[in-house]
């Protein structure tokens, strides 16, 4: 996305203190502003994701001629288009970073009257996209790729209708492209997961007007309706509050406060996996926020241990692995993670980078195919590598804090496709982050 590289130098610090506000959820943000987009009128949508990721997916849809307003951050008000309204575009639409947002955009475009081609930075280029055009394609979809990678050409013009397909990794932008798709297509698009996840397109579905049928593992609607605008809250994102629930418990001394937090069961399995560590976390204020569960975490340190992850977490953390690899490099004794081989197709290969990176530390780990053994102990000063992967270089600021000296983490411009401001926020509560231009 063009951006100036930076490093930064994570130290350890003094105890975590305060009140961390981490912004909005990028999941429920991409969807927000692609229903809106589609939708009947017009949409307010609040606590909206300021990150690189969803505001490539807010260039894409005005370059398709959706007019979206920023009243302020954090808001913005789509003026809906109507499930046919959306025109094409000659030059190619630019999805940054975002895997979320090529993948369901590749849905939704499919049954579009228009060609459209979608293309993303170098870590995007490399993520696999067949798992979406070869389901897509079986709907009537013609979609080139470049041996299965991205740039997407999207043939539009193409009559769809709905498959039954049982995806075989367990995946919510794969089902998410497909359910956009099925808005386009003739008949019943239904679609059954090998292990429920995320299911913000679903829900989102129902409060835009759509009828669907879901519940975990399944979801099916038919072709043909009417999306009616709506106003679309957006939680916290309990992705972002990983690095400080990590962080606040191997810190000693510390007590922090994440108001607000979207606990949505198919994102918090993180939150399990350290309270099965040792961790103290505690939920108040338990409520509904825009169709959402959340509530206020609060996270003291406490010692941690290692565990043998249930595999039947990992869909519900898929995105804080990294966090919970620092987690475990501090621990006392081993955790074992497998069944995480979907780790390998993210934004980098994070277990290869974060084993890389905490073996520069000094820690002991063992890639295997599907996950990691992680021996815990303690960390030591060194330089590691983001590999253009937001979540990677959070979780080695977060490692800098225990370490036994400065940790240099290499190139963190990234950081910004989901948590802007960052920096700021993890100071504001005690890291010791310098950020080296
Ligand atoms: C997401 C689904 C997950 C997750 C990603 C966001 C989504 O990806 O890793 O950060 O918004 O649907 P997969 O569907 O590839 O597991």
């Amino acid at each position: 996305m063009g951006m100036d590289r930076l490093d930064w130098c994570s130290q350890p610090a003094q105890p975590l203190r305060g009140s961390v506000r981490v912004p909005g959820d990028k999941s429920v943000s991409h969807r927000a502003l692609m229903l809106a987009a589609i939708a009947e009128g017009d949409s307010r949508i609040r606590g909206f994701l300021e990150g690189g990721d969803t505001l490539a997916t807010a260039a894409v849809l005005a370059q398709l001629g959706v007019r979206i307003e920023a009243p302020s951050a954090g808001e913005r008000l789509v003026h809906g288009v109507g499930l046919h309204g959306l025109r094409g575009s000659p030059q190619p639409l630019d999805c940054g970073n975002a895997g979320t947002g090529m993948r369901l955009l590749a849905g939704l475009l499919a049954g579009q009257a228009f060609d459209s081609t979608l293309m993303g930075d170098a870590s995007l280029s490399k993520r696999p996209m067949r798992r979406v055009t070869d389901p897509l394609a079986s709907m009537g979809a013609r979609i080139d790729t470049r041996d299965g990678l991205p740039p997407l050409h999207v043939h539009g013009g193409q009559s769809l209708r709905g498959i039954r397909y049982a995806l075989p990794v367990a995946s919510a932008q794969v089902k998410s492209a497909l359910l956009l798709a099925g808005l386009y297509a003739a008949g019943e698009t239904d679609i059954i997961e090998p292990h429920p996840t995320r299911d913000y397109t679903e829900r989102m579905l129902a409060a835009f007007g759509w009828p669907i049928e879901f519940e975990p593992g399944r979801a099916r609607l038919q072709g043909g309706r009417v999306l009616r605008a709506t106003d679309v809250e957006v939680p916290a994102d309990f992705s972002s509050a990983a690095f400080f629930l990590v962080a606040a418990s191997i810190v000693p001394g510390s007590a922090l406060k994440l108001p607000a937090v979207g606990l949505n069961p198919r994102r918090t399995g993180l939150l399990q996996a350290l309270r099965l560590m040792g961790a103290d976390i505690t939920i108040e204020n338990q409520r509904e926020s825009g169709g959402e569960p959340v509530g206020d975490l609060t996270v003291r340190h406490a010692p941690l241990h290692g565990i043998e992850l249930p595999e039947a977490w990992v869909p519900d953390m898929i995105d804080e692995f990294p966090a919970l690899f620092v987690a475990a490099a501090v621990a006392r004794g081993s955790t074992v993670v497998r069944g995480a081989a979907e780790l390998r197709v993210k934004e980098s290969d994070r277990i290869a980078t974060m084993a890389a990176g905490l073996r520069t530390l000094g820690a002991a780990i063992e890639e295997t195919p599907d996950g990691a053994i992680i021996q815990g102990g303690k960390l030591g000063a060194g330089s590691v590598d983001s590999h253009l992967d937001h979540r990677i270089a959070m979780s080695f600021a977060v490692a800098g804090l225990v370490a036994g000296g400065p940790v240099r983490i290499n190139d963190c411009s990234h950081v910004a496709t989901s948590f802007p401001g960052f920096v700021e926020l993890a100071n504001g509560c005690g890291f010791a982050l310098q950020a080296l231009a």
